[in-house]
Parts: structure tokens; sequence; C-alpha cells
């Protein structure tokens, strides 16, 4: 246990120490969506944000305040459990911390025409901030999938507030049923966010049958690719995938970009730390 935080702390002052070259190297790729992932990071790092950001990430910490205020009783039984949480307690365990729903909301904004799938919407924390990032942009569309009734009808009631309901759909029941429904419709998502089930084999399956509806080039982010050696073996095998043309390992996020000008054989893989 010890020794291997001790490698995972050595491992990522390596990452930094290298920081600058590795930046550098990305931006010689000149692909854009690998800029859109470096300038979000610098963005992030160096903590200069435009007037127009920080009002955004006001407006969604004041909605994630009123959350972990929030004492209503979400039950989970279409999961089949006998179990029930507080909205305060799944706020604190399950949403995306603010610096990674700002990377998800730099990545959108910096896109032309987003078309963003969000796999497990929770409490609308992450989708409050894509919402943010999609509401200039005439060309764009957020999905979202979420299995809980009572926290569709949550994220309902916020994304109403950021945005008009065309903008977004949030696609209730459980993924086993709708995410093959899912495939049947016509989107092509150039952004999508893999935070639902973080099981090898769903995460594997969402990767291999999303593939087939991209919308070229496009991004797909993976969250908690470290969070148990399931999720580490599906990173593996995802970063590895022979139509991947870049990775970016950022230990709890893992980002790979499918470029189809990009030779294949030519994936490039970079590792970077923005927070653990
Ligand atoms: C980690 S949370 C998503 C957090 C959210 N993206 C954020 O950052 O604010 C994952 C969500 O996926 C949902 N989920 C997990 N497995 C599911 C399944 N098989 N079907 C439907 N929903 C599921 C959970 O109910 C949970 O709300």
């Amino acid at each position: 246990m010890i020794f291997s935080k001790i490698k995972k702390h050595f491992s990522l002052f390596a990452i930094r120490l290298v920081e600058k070259r590795t930046i550098q190297k990305m931006l010689a790729e000149n692909d854009q969506y690998l800029n859109d992932i470096v300038s979000s990071f610098v963005q992030l790092k160096s903590g200069q944000h435009t007037s127009e950001d920080i009002v955004v990430f006001n407006r969604c910490e004041a909605y994630r305040k009123s959350l972990l205020n929030n004492h209503t009783l979400i039950s989970y039984e279409i999961f089949g459990q006998n179990k029930s949480m507080k909205v305060n307690e799944i706020c604190s365990q399950a949403t995306s911390k603010s610096i990674w729903a700002q990377l998800l909301y730099l990545v959108t904004k910096k896109n032309k025409s987003p078309y963003f799938l969000e796999i497990g919407t929770n409490l609308g924390v992450s989708g409050s901030y894509i919402l943010e990032a999609l509401k200039a942009k005439i060309h764009s569309s957020f999905i979202t999938m979420e299995g809980v009734p009572q926290l569709c009808q949550i994220s309902n009631n916020q994304f109403s507030k950021i945005s008009s309901s065309e903008k977004y759909t949030i696609i209730e029941g459980l993924y086993e049923k709708t995410f093959a429904e899912l495939l049947t419709t016509n989107v092509n998502f150039n952004i999508l966010f893999i935070d639902g089930n973080h099981r090898k084999e769903s995460t594997i399956e969402y990767f291999n049958n999303l593939k087939s509806n991209l919308k070229f080039p496009a991004v797909f982010i993976f969250d908690d690719i470290n969070w148990s050696n399931d999720m580490k073996q599906a990173w593996k095998i995802i970063k590895s995938d022979l139509d991947v043309s870049y990775s970016i390992d950022m230990f709890k996020l893992g980002i790979v970009i499918f470029n189809k000008k990009i030779n294949k054989s030519k994936a490039k893989h970079y590792y970077l730390h923005l927070s653990y």
C-alpha cells in the first residue's frame, strides 16, 4: 500500500518535471483536438481565466453548494437495491470536482460545434459546466444518460435554468437498455465523457460501440481510469486501440483522440498531471 503510494507520487513528480517538453511535443502535432486539451490544461494550471469563465465557474459551483445543502433522499431501487442516499451525500461522493468539470467546460467551449455525449448524469454537476459551454453555439447538443429517475429530475430542473430544452436530452433508464437505443439514433458525437458505470466490461463495451458513431475528429474522456484494477485494464485496452491517434493520461482522467488523417501505426501517448 505505502509502496504503491510512493510509486504513484514519484511517477506524478516525473510527469511534472517534463511537463513543458510534453506540452511542446503535443503542440508540435498541430492537431486541433490535442491543442484544445493542451490550452485548457495550461489555462487551468495557470488559473488565468477570462471574466466570462469565472462567472460560469461561480454559477456552477453555486449549484454544487445548493446540492450540498439538500438532504432529500434518493432511492436506488432502479438498480434492484434497497438503498437510499441524501442528495448532499451523492454530491460529495459522485460528482466531478471543480477542476475536472472546468476541464470539460474549456474543452467543449473550444470546440466549434460540439456534439457531446455524457454517460453518467448524476446530479448534473458536470452537465451544468458542459451546457454552459454549449450555450452560445448554434451547432451543438448535449445528451446525457442516467438510471435514477430522481437524479434525472433534479438535473433537468438545473439544465432548464441554463439552456433551452432543444439543446439537451436526458436519457432516463438503465444503460443495459438505453445504451442499445442510443446507438440506433443518428447523432454523431465528437466529445464523449464516460463517467457512468466504472466496470471494465461496460467501459470497453461503450467505447467499442460508440467508436462507430463518431464524428471525426473526436475525443473520448474516461473518468477514474485508476480507480480499480478493472479500470486500469480498461484504460490500457482503450489507449492501445488501433483507431486511437493520441492518448493523454491525466491519472484521474484518460483522454483518447481519434483523427482519421493520422497514420494509425503512429499513435502517440502523453502524460500530464493536473490534480489528484
Ligand atoms: C459518477 S456518477 C456521474 C457524475 C457526473 N458525471 C458528474 O461529474 O457530476 C455516475 C452515474 O451513473 C449512474 N449509473 C451507473 N450505472 C448505471 C447504469 N447501469 N444505468 C444507468 N445509470 C447508471 C449512477 O446512478 C450515477 O448517477
